[in-house]
């Protein structure tokens, strides 16, 4: 994890955000953002809180349908009957008469606390660049059979990495002036425009970043393919104090997982804080942790509770009756957890 920390700062912002593009050799296998099968079972849940699924398939060869606001029709999207992206992908595939597909979620993190902490973890060299740039962190997944992107050779207004998880890719930049003249039908064909193309072969494994507005398209192949990009939009400035230490304690991730169920706990549980997760007072009644906002009263105690928790691991019998109850409230955002 620290090596892949290491090269990831190194390829993406040696001292400002990287011009052209970076490839991120061995990047995913030394990071495992996630694997196929957790990314699965994210998919078989549903899409959770602000995650949106997408199915775009060929309606003639090489020309992809447009989804538009349309949802995904039920029929497209994963199952845990499926058990697993093979069998989604046979199931699916019988449907399409032999159409290519791509199916995409955004914000697949999510879905699942441990891909989420892990991504933080990967992500975290960046806090400081993104506070002072006011950007944030978003994912998007890819899974699919396509040959190339469905919507062609476009840019995007932010820097961002791509992962090949499995299956091989290959990455597409073209310098500018190439599409000036360029019309929107040939930037649905990018096989037509490879030999002006910068090329970078990405096996799984590997990861590739590249800078804002630069031209791009991804080819794949092999069955169900999958891939992850990471990006670092722009969004509007934190409006108060509150909500920088709001952003701070997400890691700049804009969308964080829901929370969990509570449970009972013996009275000897021991529980520990999570670093990554710190609780913080932000005064005004205020208190931040896990990208989340609270209002609780008693500050005084709070303060108590948070140095006790923030400290060492401790007992659920050493705290008194207000103490257990914030151990259920953290507990259930994941500030604290059972050691
Ligand atoms: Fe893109």
């Amino acid at each position: 994890m620290a090596r892949a920390r290491a090269m990831f700062v190194d390829a993406v912002h040696p001292n400002d955000w990287a011009k052209g593009h970076r490839s991120l050799l061995g990047w995913v296998q030394a990071a495992a953002p996630f694997s196929p099968e957790e990314l699965f079972e994210i998919f078989a849940a549903g899409a959770a809180g602000p995650s949106v699924v997408f199915f775009n398939y060929e309606v003639s060869k090489n020309v992809f349908s447009r989804q538009e606001g349309a949802p995904t029709k039920p029929e497209h999207l994963p199952a845990a009957s499926d058990g697993g992206f093979d069998g989604y992908s046979a199931r699916v595939k019988a449907t399409l008469n032999g159409a290519r597909y791509c199916l995409r979620m955004t914000e697949p993190h999510v879905g699942s606390h441990e891909v989420y902490e892990r991504l933080i973890r990967l992500v975290a060299p960046l806090e400081g660049i993104l506070a002072a740039e006011s950007r944030a962190v978003r994912t998007t997944v890819f899974v699919g059979d396509y040959e190339y992107t469905p919507f062609g050779v476009h840019v995007d207004p932010y820097p961002q990495i791509q992962c090949a998880i499995s299956g091989e890719r290959t990455a597409l930049f073209w310098d500018d002036p190439y599409w000036a003249d360029k019309s929107p039908e040939d930037r649905l064909a990018p096989w037509n425009h490879l030999a002006a193309a910068h090329e970078l072969k990405m096996p799984a494994g590997d990861a590739v970043y590249w800078a804002p507005a630069y031209e791009h398209a991804f080819s794949s192949r092999g069955e169900h393919a999958i891939a992850l990009t990471i990006s670092f939009p722009e969004v509007p400035p934190p409006d108060s104090a509150v909500e920088v230490l709001r952003r701070k304690s997400a890691h700049h991730f804009l969308n964080v997982p829901p929370v969990r169920s509570a449970r009972e706990h013996a009275k000897g549980q021991l529980f520990c804080g999570n670093p990554l997760f710190p609780i913080t007072i932000a005064g005004d009644g205020k208190l931040v942790a896990a990208g989340r906002i609270f209002e609780i009263s008693g500050i005084p105690e709070l303060a108590a509770f948070v140095a006790r928790v923030a400290d060492s691991p401790f007992r659920y019998s050493d705290l008194d009756d207000t103490g257990r109850a914030l151990v259920d409230v953290f507990y259930t955002h994941y500030a604290i957890d059972v050691v």
